[in-house]
């Protein structure tokens, strides 16, 4: 998922409705701005009331959107999760980590930080997996056709060549408040196949929206409409599929291996 960040008890519904119609998820993967206000409690108490009978019964995998920021530290964030102490040297423990799930690797980034610093720890722990299927996740979106897009251009320049290098599958974000998912990219440019490039993935969880407009690189846009995505891997095949509150599939699609 993307953003839950306001309208938390509507994502509840989501969430559940999500918990209900896929029981067999064994986790959640959020990528950031799971609240609007990280360093208030009322807030992430809200996010758990409304994800009752889920997160409860299952591992919730977050990534640090700029919502659980409050002037670069990211105290309540860090003290209520307990996530892998496995990230960079020099950068506080569950900021940046990675788990492995089955013959899947899951890269955890902070995108509030400078890219640089976790380079080196990307290349090397993307490097060392032996995992099928590998997946990065983290808040500002690479790629987003928001008007006027605000880019990433730093994250872009220090990150993309990493991902493209190890053959990344997705790369999961959030942060500018709509649906998007891209054709395959290397270098930027459109590639046939997902064995040649990331399909970088934006999405919205919650009620707040924003605009897009077309973009070279998209395969799939949308706006103002809430979903959750399913990825279900079996052996050399993925199967993904984005679906609305109501169950609708909004976007699906496979990866052959
Ligand atoms: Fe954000």
């Amino acid at each position: 998922m993307g953003d839950a960040q306001n309208g938390l008890e509507t994502w509840g519904e989501l969430v559940r409705s999500a918990r209900a119609a896929h029981p067999q998820a064994a986790f959640y993967v959020m990528a950031g701005d799971l609240v609007n206000w990280g360093e208030r409690r009322d807030d992430w108490d809200l996010l758990f009331h409304n994800a009752r009978g889920v997160y409860d019964t299952r591992p919730l995998v977050a990534a640090i959107g700029n919502h659980e920021v409050d002037e670069g530290h990211a105290d309540l964030y860090v003290a209520q999760f307990d996530l892998p102490r496995n990230g960079p040297d020099g950068i506080e423990p569950e900021r940046v980590y990675s788990m492995e799930y089955s013959d899947a690797l899951f890269v955890v980034l902070d995108s509030n930080l400078e890219p640089e610093p976790q380079v080196e720890w990307l290349d090397q722990t993307l490097g060392a997996s032996e995992a099928t299927w590998k997946f990065v996740v983290f808040h500002h979106p690479l790629y987003s056709p928001r008007p006027g897009d605000r880019g990433q251009p730093e994250l872009k320049a220090a990150w993309t060549p990493v991902f493209e290098k190890h053959g990344v599958d997705l790369v999961l974000t959030g942060d500018d408040h709509a649906y998007m998912r891209s054709h395959p990219l290397r270098g930027d440019q459109v590639m046939e196949s997902p064995a040649d490039g990331p399909i970088y993935i934006l999405s919205v969880a919650g009620t707040k929206m924003y605009g897009q407009e077309d973009a070279p690189y998209v395969a799939r846009r949308f706006t103002d409409i809430a979903t959750y995505q399913v990825i279900d891997i079996e052996g050399g095949r993925l199967e993904y599929t984005s679906y609305d509150i109501d169950g609708q599939v909004m976007d699906a699609f496979s990866v052959e291996k």
